[in-house]
């Protein structure tokens, strides 16, 4: 093994591609999708704009928008085959596991490798989207709804899961959450996502590859993981007790750290100004949850971030998904839904110039054994 030979361990700080679709500035805390800061696309713009924007790293014009909104508006609709699928497995599987297997299903007999395929890139986002809504709508004993030419496209996956045009604020709550989960460079699950794809695997089951990433708690994961520490905490008096126990029994705490930023992840300050404008929706359940939550994004700070470890809107987001009434097993789900877009994008741009990614391990065993036959053992 030559000398200079090291593991990077979990590729930290280690580049693995160029990429022009998105951009995070860990010195000012702010996040761009193809150069646009998603600040603005939160408040001045919708999902649909941005699946856009990170597909072709630009603004639409007014004619490509509404071509691209009609797409996006057709490749919601379901087939009788999806509906069969998700009612034969809804009750067997958690809705993550489902999501990929009809993922994986539509990629069936697909090719990969062609940069030019944006119009799967659309229809795998609306696809996720649908098979989302239709999956928490069949659970909950409904049949499937299909979407309405006259709604958006959050609008629309609420409409599908409830059977009825509902609030339009919680709509838009749902299109800034879309938003805001994206795109955020290459996380485990995009990376998962780009590794499957550089075999030429289809893009939908590379999507899937990203999903099965997405699950685990120190990623996609996390909101529902963080949720459950909420619940597990109970009232915002026990938050400094439950946290000083935790820490001294080296838990994890969940909302907090990130890979990328050493500061305040800025989509949770951008979560928090989204809850400040719905909190007279938020019932019992959800204000407690809320108080829990600021008292551990205080007290956590005061433990965690002499150590460069601070709140991610994993923190924050229960309260948005719990205020919109979306169930806490179907957080993680939903990020994989708006991630997709960044999924797709990013399949997309690696498949213009690919390379396949097979990186090295260092062999720590011996070598060479000798083989005893199994009568002689
Ligand atoms: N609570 C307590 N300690 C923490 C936390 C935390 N949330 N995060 C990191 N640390 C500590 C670790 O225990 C470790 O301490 P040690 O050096 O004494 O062993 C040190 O900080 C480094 O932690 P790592 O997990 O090795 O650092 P990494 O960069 O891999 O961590 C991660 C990133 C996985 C997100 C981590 O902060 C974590 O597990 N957070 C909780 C889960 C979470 O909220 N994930 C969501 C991330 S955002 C997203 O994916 C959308």
């Amino acid at each position: 093994m030559p000398s200079t030979t090291h593991v990077l361990k979990g590729l930290e700080g280690v580049y693995v591609l160029e990429s022009s679709i998105s951009m995070i500035d860990t010195e000012q805390g702010a996040l761009y999708y193809a150069g646009y800061d998603v600040r603005d696309l939160v408040e001045r713009s919708n999902f649909e704009e941005t699946i856009f924007i990170l597909l072709n790293q630009r603004l639409p014009t007014r004619k490509e928008y509404l071509e691209f909104t009609s797409l996006l508006r057709e490749s919601l609709e379901l087939q009788p085959l999806h509906i069969e699928t998700i009612k034969h497995y809804v009750s067997r599987t958690d809705i993550l596991s489902l999501l990929s297997l009809l993922m994986v299903l539509e990629g069936g007999g697909k090719k990969g490798g062609d940069p030019a395929e944006k119009r799967s890139g659309i229809d795998a986002v609306a696809k996720m989207a649908s098979f989302y809504s239709a999956i928490l709508r069949i659970r909950s004993g409904g049949e499937y709804v299909p979407p309405r030419g006259d709604l958006n496209f959050a609008e629309n996956m609420l409409y599908m899961i409830d059977g009825e045009v509902r609030n339009a604020d919680f709509a838009r709550v749902l299109d800034d959450l879309l938003i805001i989960h994206a795109e955020h460079g290459i996380p485990a699950s995009t990376f998962a996502s780009l590794v499957a794809a550089s075999t030429l695997s289809d893009l939908y089951s590379s999507i899937a590859a990203g999903i099965l990433a997405l699950k685990g708690p120190l990623h996609g994961g996390a909101a529902e993981a963080s949720y459950a520490q909420a619940m597990e905490i109970g009232n915002p008096e026990r938050v400094r007790a439950w946290l000083e126990s935790a820490l001294s029994e080296k838990r994890k705490i969940m909302g907090f750290g990130h890979r990328v930023y050493k500061m305040y992840d800025p989509r949770a300050t951008i979560v928090k100004k989204i809850i400040t404008g719905i909190e007279n929706y938020m019932d019992s359940d959800v204000k407690r949850l809320y108080e829990i939550t600021v008292a551990l994004d205080a007290y956590g700070q005061e433990y965690l971030a002499p150590r460069g470890i601070y709140p991610n809107l994993d923190l924050w987001t229960p309260i948005l998904y719990r205020t919109i009434g979306l169930p806490p097993d179907s957080f993680t789900a939903l990020f994989a839904v708006s991630r997709s877009a960044g999924w797709a994008s990013h399949i997309l741009e690696y498949w213009m110039d690919n390379k396949l990614i097979r990186p090295l391990h260092l062999y720590k065993g011996q070598y060479p054994k000798k083989y005893i036959p199994l009568e002689l053992r």
